[in-house]
């Protein structure tokens, strides 16, 4: 497989560890008590910088080449593209809920986890998309040059949270869920 699409398939778990973390908090919220509204926060703010600044953009390029290709595999792609700024304004939508909430604004709470369902549901549906259809016809239709062109275009930088060198801003989700991974190994 081509270096860039196992990388995007290994963003693609980590974010899924970020989207059952959200879930976890949509049952608290739904159980009547408060969410951890600062670890909610840290979540929409890691999506809003590598996912939407480094991983959507890196897999626009591989959909402009496949668009480009013929007519089915533009099909393919379809509103992929459309999907990436969709989930940004969900992302940001967020951000500004969470920052209204830690503030201690008043925000109708229910719309804020009705939002967050949408968020992870959007998300999912995407990668599930992405994984399923999309990134098996890119394995195909693409040559080493397509990917070579394609890695010399990218940004190479950290995952701020998923890296070793994660940042402070995410120490603590960062521990959340690696707490997590150990209590899954132990069960
Ligand atoms: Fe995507
Ligand atoms: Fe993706």
């Amino acid at each position: 497989m081509p270096k860039a699409l196992r990388q995007l398939n290994k963003e693609h778990a980590d974010f899924a560890k970020l989207l059952d973390l959200l879930d976890r908090q949509l049952a608290v919220f739904a159980a009547g008590e408060r969410p951890d509204y600062d670890l909610i926060g840290a979540v929409i703010d890691y999506c809003m910088d590598y996912p939407d600044a480094v991983h959507h953009p890196k897999e626009d390029l591989i959909y402009g080449i496949l668009k480009s290709r013929d007519a089915e595999l533009a099909r393919l792609v379809g509103d992929l593209e459309e999907e990436h700024r969709q989930i940004g304004a969900m992302t940001r939508e967020l951000a500004e809920a969470m920052r209204r909430v830690l503030a201690e604004e008043l925000v109708d709470r229910q719309s804020v986890h009705d939002l967050t369902q949408r968020f992870v549901r959007a998300y999912r549906h995407h990668i599930a998309l992405e994984e399923g259809r999309v990134f098996p016809a890119a394995e195909q239709a693409l040559s080493e040059d397509d990917w070579a062109g394609i890695d010399a275009r990218l940004e190479h930088r950290d995952d701020p949270l998923f890296s070793d060198a994660v940042i402070e801003r995410f120490r603590a989700l960062r521990a959340n869920i690696d707490g997590l991974a150990v209590i899954a190994r132990e069960a």
